[in-house]
């Protein structure tokens, strides 16, 4: 929810704030702007709002009018207080316009400062919570505290999280950067005469690979030369740079329309690095080094929760069944912004497994403070690096298939799924529930799994004529059993998301319960049916759609004909291990959002009111 950027330097800031934005735009896009600060002048800013595109217009006004000066900020905005209009466009001034600032999160208190600020003759100008930060930092600069007191203080006024940078008239070559809980991070590079922050190291990595993270409670005060580092109430911190060793193309479109067309397509390779040295071929044998429990470790352990939200709580409920498949540890999925306010019982004994892509996902993170606090053992399993998922819990997963730029989750889950699956292998290994063969047998079939879902991918064909026919539907059901039911809730959120086709993911088995009473022609039913143990029931609720007069679209594997006899159309997927039948199924159904929602004229990777990290709840 909302990027980030801030440049101080010797180069003109302008250019450098738009290309950190264009990166950061998948964080949100309804409406971008940026701050110049020209010497002790004045601060000039342009904003645009409206729309998914507002970063390229503001781009080209910037082109044609580009503000003078080496230090500035920026922000795309995904809107939480106030419409969508350029007044409600970050950067906001503070109090007679020496301050300007972007701001990520909500402040929960903005109503009750507001009105004091309002009393004390503030003039607010837009409809945000984010403006009453511009007004306290103005305040505390005018009684007399330099920038970086004058954010520490306003932060320390402001409840809820935020990720804020600032910067003023009366500090002309500073910026000032500041963290308070999770509403995004904030990474400091260290380029050549220059610092740059942003929300994600995505938009740094151009200029430099030198970083600092921001960790909550903490200020930073830059300058072209110097980065200071303090806690809110001006106690120095030590400042620590790392090397990272992510590169720029990561954020690359390459050949594809799209960047969710790249990573469905890339989903071979993400599989792959997801296991590269984690599987050995030779031996048979499933490691995870980061995950370094003992035997003792592993056999306290009586019961596991996954958390996650979205794609990611898909991803979580696959993790819970394999981990109860194969370690016999009963264990379930539980979306975390339910987890987090109902008090569950938890303990030292509690495995807590957590799923986030960007490791930003705010309900995720509270869920992790929650587990972290009652002793449990809490292991996340991450896509981002250095993100606050992985400085909470006890152990991090890196899922490895590189930076997602989509809003709607591909890639990701599907090497979730691969990381989840060798951590419930390993589990299983640890608590004697695996044997040696039973283990080679899995690190057999996951060697399998790049080229089948590469063999997935190649069936693109009758899924865009497909996609041609459900542009005509309004509504569409998803059902699936067991493990596919997560595939059918998975396959629902991404046309919903992408193709705003209103979709529902549903356990076949609760259609007599309420569902069948929705079957029509109208509403095509996508029933993912493979060759498993779950098939002859699927075949049953296939024939109940059938017979009300439903279009039924069914996914199965290889080789079979019953589904061909009784479905309307018929996508066909290579048959896998069980384990990993799901990941291969959701392919298809990834494919058919994105094709649909081209053919309905969409832009698949930026679909309206959403955005890729989520970090307010
Ligand atoms: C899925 O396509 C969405 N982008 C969304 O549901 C996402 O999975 C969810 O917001 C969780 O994000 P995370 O993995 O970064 O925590």
């Amino acid at each position: 929810m909302c990027g980030i950027f801030g440049y101080t330097g010797h180069n003109p800031a302008a250019p450098l704030l738009i290309g950190g934005l264009k990166l950061l735009e998948y964080r949100g896009y309804d409406s971008a702007g940026i701050a110049v600060l020209n010497g002790s002048k004045e601060i000039s800013i342009t904003r645009r709002a409206g729309g998914t595109d507002s970063v390229a217009r503001l781009a080209a006004a910037i082109d044609e009018l580009t503000p003078a000066g080496k230090v500035g900020i920026a922000h795309t905005r995904w809107a939480t207080h106030g419409e969508v209009a350029e007044r409600n466009a970050h950067p906001h001034r503070g109090h007679s316009g020496s301050v300007a600032i972007v701001h990520n999160g909500i402040v929960e208190n903005y109503l009750h400062l507001k009105a004091e600020l309002k009393e004390a003759g503030y003039k607010f100008l837009s409809d945000t919570d984010s403006e009453v930060i511009a007004h306290l930092v103005a305040r505390e600069i005018d009684r007399g505290a330099n920038l970086a007191a004058a954010v520490g203080n306003a932060m320390r006024q402001v409840e809820g999280a935020a990720a804020v940078v600032a910067t003023s008239v009366a500090e002309p070559d500073k910026i000032v950067a500041a963290r308070l809980g999770n509403a995004g991070g904030i990474v400091i590079g260290a380029a050549d005469g220059a610092y740059m922050v942003a929300s994600d190291i995505i938009a740094l990595l151009p200029h430099t690979n030198t970083v600092c993270y921001l960790e909550s409670g903490q200020v930073a005060s830059i300058t072209p030369d110097r980065c200071e580092i303090t806690q809110l109430d001006g106690k120095a911190v030590k400042t620590v740079f790392v090397t990272s060793t992510r590169s720029a193309d990561m954020a690359a479109r390459g050949r594809f329309p799209h960047f969710m067309a790249k990573e469905i397509a890339e989903q071979p390779e993400s599989v792959t690095a997801a296991m590269r040295q984690r599987v050995d071929l030779a031996t048979g044998r499933i490691a995870l080094p980061e995950f370094n429990l003992t035997p003792e470790q592993a056999l306290a352990i009586n019961r596991a929760v996954f958390i996650g939200m979205g794609t990611s709580l898909h991803a979580a409920m696959n993790g819970a069944s394999a981990l109860e498949a194969l370690a016999r540890i009963p264990a379930y999925a539980e979306n975390a912004s339910e987890f987090r306010y109902r008090n569950p019982v938890l303990d030292s004994h509690t495995l807590v497994v957590s799923v986030t892509q960007s490791g930003e996902t705010a309900d995720t993170l509270a869920a992790m403070e929650l587990a972290r606090d009652s002793g449990c053992l809490l292991v996340t399993a991450v896509e981002a690096e250095g993100t606050q998922a992985t400085r909470l819990a006890n152990v991090t997963l890196p899922v490895r298939c590189g930076q997602e730029i989509g809003v709607a989750a591909t890639k990701t889950m599907t090497a979730t799924m691969v990381t989840l699956s060798l951590m419930a292998a390993r589990l299983a290994s640890l608590r004697g529930n695996l044997s040696e063969q039973a283990e080679a047998k899995l690190a057999k079939a996951l060697s399998s799994l790049p080229a089948l879902t590469g063999i997935a991918l190649e069936r693109v064909e009758p899924i865009k004529k497909l996609a041609d026919d459900l542009t005509a539907y309004s509504h569409l059901l998803y059902l699936g059993r067991g493990a596919q039911f997560p595939v059918a809730m998975e396959g629902a959120l991404k046309m919903k998301e992408i193709a705003y086709i209103h979709a529902e993911g549903y356990a076949a088995g609760e259609m007599k319960h309420g569902v069948n009473a929705l079957i029509s022609k109208d509403m095509p039913t996508i029933a993912i049916a493979p060759r498993d143990a779950m098939f002859d029931k699927m075949v049953s609720n296939v024939n109940e759609v059938k017979s009300r007069g439903g279009r039924v679209i069914a996914v199965t594997t290889d080789g079979d004909d019953v589904m061909k006899s009784l479905a309307d159309d018929v996508l066909y997927v290579p048959l896998a291990h069980t384990l990993f039948q799901p990941l291969l199924n959701i392919i298809p159904l990834q494919m058919l959002a994105y094709h649909t929602s081209v053919a309905l004229g969409m832009n698949p990777d930026k679909p309206r009111n959403l955005a890729k990290t989520v970090t307010v709840e």
